[in-house]
């Protein structure tokens, strides 16, 4: 072996570091929010990316944050924890810029460095593999991904001779007409040997139209200095798409959708009535022989089981329901979760840990908050369940309300097994109703009821005994 072999490593021995460019406001979303934090399928943008470097084994992830930095930290390190880095680019001078700012971390290591944006969410950890594998079997400096567009407004254009051979990348703005007409873009997504990067990356100057450092010199450079860069033409364009106008944010989230639209219905058995018209989260379950009306939103980590059926406008964020549930019409369900063979709605609301067990009904204009409805209960109409807990078998009439609130604290309301509360029944917790009783209609409850008893009342009183001596 020659000496120069041993001291260079080949690409394919050196360590993958990743660095994903998130610090710009991203002016084309006319927002006050940066670009990367916008969503997508309910989740950041960023986190598409973070997810898909992360399934690549680099050593570390570096993050390249300004706008926002802290909310972009936060929503890269519920991603990924220990691998991920940040950099601070603290004026948006441009993609060379930003990159720069990574310089200490990286300039003398003999890594290869692939180069993501945080506004390219699509991206699939195979195409990257392997475009990662091409340019460690090559001897290139700088390896770009690109595409064909039909229409490459906006994107920075690859420039060939007459041989085909790469000579440049011209940014959209910076482009003579003849340039313009080129179809084939820049993706935004490099691999570079790390020295050769950052001695180039030096001398970019900011002598274009945007007064900007664009990374986009870089293989010029590098080519300049006899160094070898290479092109790979990717035949999936949207996979490589940035979102940059809002507009096409809404894109994505039809594609996005429409894929974990497909897969449920091809992979997982479930039928929807208008598969245009639901919107689930990429992150949710849904288990086979559901049956899905349109115009419901399921979203978060939702888990539902098997035979479910969802009637039209019902939003479930970050519940779990079993198998056999009937949710009608027009229900809210965050945070809750609702046993098996239970229904639930029209125009029904849980929230805060609500828990519907097996069998329970909940009927139409019933909100139920930070509560348990035992098996086989119901509450079918106008009521308000808070911080109560419900036992077994039990009936809430027509209007019942868990009175919880004081003005300054909330307390909890006790409801025991096989109890009947009559309708329009205000219960001032904190209070407990015992087993086997019965409230009349129009009862105030203010005072705890023994097992086996009827109240009555404004404020309710003892009416009589349900067991014993009267049967
Ligand atoms: C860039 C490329 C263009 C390519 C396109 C692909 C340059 C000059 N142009 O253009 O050739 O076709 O991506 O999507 O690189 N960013 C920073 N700091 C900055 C500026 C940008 O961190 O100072 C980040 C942004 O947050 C974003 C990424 O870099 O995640 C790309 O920036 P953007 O402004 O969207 O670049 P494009 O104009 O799309
Ligand atoms: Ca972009």
């Amino acid at each position: 072996m020659e000496k120069d072999q041993l001291l260079q490593p080949r690409q394919s021995d050196q360590p993958l570091e990743i660095l994903i460019l998130a610090a710009g406001l991203g002016t084309r979303m006319k927002s006050g929010q940066a670009k990367v934090l916008h969503k997508l399928g309910g989740l950041p943008l960023i986190t598409y990316v973070c997810r898909t470097a992360q399934l690549l084994g680099p050593e570390k992830i570096y993050v390249v944050v300004g706008h926002q930095a802290a909310e972009v930290e936060i929503a890269v390190q519920s991603e990924v924890s220990e691998k991920a880095e940040f950099v601070t680019q603290t004026e948006q001078r441009g993609t060379g810029d930003a990159v720069m700012a990574a310089q200490t971390k990286l300039e003398n290591s003999d890594s290869v460095v692939l180069v993501l944006s945080g506004d390219v969410p699509l991206i699939r950890t195979e195409t990257l593999k392997s475009f990662i594998a091409q340019h460690r079997g090559s001897d290139a400096a700088c390896s770009i991904l690109s595409v064909r567009l039909e229409n490459p407004t906006g994107y920075g254009r690859i420039v060939r001779d007459e041989d085909e051979q790469f000579v440049r990348i011209v940014e959209h703005k910076d482009a003579a007409p003849e340039e313009q007409k080129v179809k084939e873009i820049n993706s935004g997504i490099y691999c570079f040997a790390a020295r050769q990067l950052f001695a180039a990356l030096k001398r970019v100057k900011p002598s274009n139209k945007q007064g900007e450092y664009y990374l986009t010199d870089v293989p010029q450079i590098l080519l300049a200095d006899g160094e070898r860069v290479n092109v790979y033409l990717h035949s999936d364009a949207r996979e490589v798409s940035g979102v940059n106008t809002r507009a096409e944010l809404a894109e994505f989230e039809n594609l996005l959708r429409r894929g974990t639209i497909r897969k449920l219905m091809i992979e997982a058995g479930v039928t929807f009535l208008d598969p245009s018209h639901a919107y689930i989260s990429s992150e949710a379950q849904v288990g086979r022989d559901c049956v899905i009306y349109p115009d419901v939103s399921i979203e978060g980590k939702s888990v539902i089981g098997e035979g479910c059926e969802i009637r039209s406008g019902t939003r479930i964020t970050n519940s779990r329901l079993g198998s056999g549930v009937v949710v009608k019409d027009h229900c809210v369900i965050i945070d809750s979760e609702i046993e098996s063979n239970c229904s639930v709605g029209p125009f029904a609301h849980l929230r805060m840990n609500a828990l519907v067990q097996e069998g329970a009904v909940v009927g139409n204009f019933v909100e139920i908050k930070k509560s348990r409805l035992g098996r086989g209960s119901k509450a079918m109409h106008l009521t308000y369940l808070g911080d109560a807990t419900i036992g077994e078998n039990t009936n809430i009439g027509a209007g019942t309300v868990t009175c919880n609130y004081d003005g300054k604290d909330k307390h909890p309301t006790i409801i025991e097994d096989d109890v009947r509360i009559g309708s329009d029944t205000m219960l001032v917790a904190p209070v407990r109703v015992g087993r086997g009783s019965v409230t009349a209609a129009g009862s105030v409850v203010t005072e705890d009821v023994p097992p086996d008893t009827l109240v009555a009342g404004v404020p309710a009183v003892v009416k009589k005994r349900l067991k014993g001596s009267e049967k």
